[in-house]
Parts: structure tokens; C-alpha cells; sequence
């Protein structure tokens, strides 16, 4: 997969480049490349903002200086552009899982206020375009929103993660949360490993972990409980 990143702050996606995806890139699995907004400036004072129309707190980013930026960015075979901002859809498991099977992502750092919508508007006549949230609070601009996604899809990646099943077993991959884990030492500050997780018996862990994830789920996120399909639960579970 490649993956495209425009901003005004490229040393801010930096950490992306270190660990699990700087290996996967290394690999060659993830083709990451991150561009500074600036390059497109047309003034000596590299200006990417101007006041809102209408008045109003905040700057706008310029249309002109993003529109030749996606020109050049998204030439060829047109992308999904993913615009992170919190007026979007919110970013989900389900959203990462179906970014992860894209050939290329161009994500679009706004700032300030956000960007002139005439950008999105236009960009979405030649490709697809998401204005995505992570989550319901308001940070100073869209890169660690990019972090944020470009990490969540990129450890679904085919060779990413070491042991595959790890990304099956995720907490939201069958709708519940993950129940708790365990390694050595068996005790702990007096603490013991569950007895079932030591048992050898393992459809009594498959159950027991079960219950866990259905018990935390309910008290943590009843909300992902409420949405999951009847016949996704069986006896024993409704029995909780
Ligand atoms: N930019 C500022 N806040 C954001 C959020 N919550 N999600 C995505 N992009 C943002």
C-alpha cells in the first residue's frame, strides 16, 4: 500500500517512520510518503490561510494552495483522499479494515479552522473523498488524526504483525471489547492468574473469555452491546 501525507508539519508525522511501521516500510509492505503543504505556496511569505467569509474566529486553509497540492499528489490512478477533521464520520474498526484493502491513501492535514470546502467538493468529482473524526474533541489539527488512522490500517496490512491472529482477535473485530490477559509470574503481589487461564481446557477459556469480553463490554461500552446482531449472542451469553 502507499500511502500519501500533505501537511505543514511533516516533522510531526516522523514517528510514524520508528517500530512496527517503520519496519512494515522498511519491508516494503507500506510506501509512506509525507509532503509540506508549503511547496505549493505562491507568496514570499509562504501563506497557507486567510480570515473566514462570513467572519468569525480561526483561519481558513487556502484553496489554491491544497488544490495544486492534490493535483500533484493524487496524479495517476485516483486515490481515496481521507480529510481528518471533527465536523467528520467517525473513524472505526470497520473503516480501518476496509481502508486496508485500498491501493493508495492520500490523508490531507488541515489546520486552523479547516480547509475551503471548495477543496473537498472538487476533489470529490475525481475521486473519493472522507471527512473522517476520531473521535468527539477538537485537536489543534488534523496530524495526529492521520497517525491515528495510518496506524490502526497499517497493522491490518498482510505481513504486518507478526502473528496474524493477533488483528482477528482485536477488541471491536466480533463487536466486544477484549476481556483482560495474563503471562508469568503466576502469583503476583498476591495477585493469581485466573485458574481457568492455567487449566489446559481450552473451550473452558474460549467460554471464559467470552464471558469476560461480554461482562466488560456491557459495563465499559453498553452502546456495542445494544448494536450487535440477536444471533450473534448465543444461550450463555444472554444468560450474563
Ligand atoms: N482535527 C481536529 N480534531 C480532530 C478530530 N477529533 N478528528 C479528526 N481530525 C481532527
Amino acid at each position: 500500500m502507499r500511502i500519501d501525507i500533505v501537511t505543514i508539519f511533516p516533522e510531526y508525522l516522523d514517528p510514524l517512520r520508528g517500530a512496527l511501521l517503520g519496519r512494515a516500510i522498511e519491508r516494503g509492505l507500506l510506501n509512506l510518503d509525507v509532503h509540506d503543504l508549503r511547496r505549493w505556496t505562491y507568496d514570499v511569505h509562504k501563506g497557507v490561510d486567510d480570515s473566514p467569509y462570513g467572519g468569525g474566529p480561526g483561519m481558513v486553509m487556502k484553496p489554491q494552495v491544497w488544490g495544486e497540492a492534490l493535483d500533484e499528489v493524487c496524479a495517476g490512478e485516483p486515490p481515496r483522499l481521507v480529510v481528518p477533521t471533527p465536523a467528520g464520520r467517525p473513524f472505526t474498526q470497520a473503516m480501518a479494515h476496509e481502508y486496508a484493502t485500498e491501493s493508495r491513501l492520500v490523508f490531507a492535514c488541515g489546520r486552523y479552522e479547516g480547509i475551503d470546502q471548495r477543496v473537498i467538493d472538487d476533489a470529490s468529482t475525481r475521486m473519493r473523498v472522507d471527512e473522517v473524526s476520531i473521535g468527539d474533541y477538537v485537536l489543534v489539527g488534523g496530524e495526529v488524526a492521520v497517525m491515528v488512522m495510518v496506524e490502526a490500517v497499517a497493522r491490518l496490512l498482510p505481513g504486518v504483525l507478526g502473528n496474524p491472529l493477533s488483528a482477528e482477535q482485536d477488541s471491536f473485530s466480533d463487536g466486544l471489547l477484549e476481556g483482560p490477559s495474563y503471562t508469568r509470574p503466576e502469583v503476583w503481589r498476591d495477585r493469581a492468574v485466573p485458574e481457568v487461564l492455567r487449566s489446559g481446557n481450552h473451550k473452558a477459556i474460549d467460554r471464559w473469555r467470552r464471558d469476560q469480553a461480554i461482562e466488560r463490554t456491557f459495563a465499559r461500552r453498553p452502546d456495542l452491546l445494544a448494536a450487535l446482531p440477536p444471533e450473534s449472542l448465543d444461550k450463555h451469553d444472554r444468560a450474563l
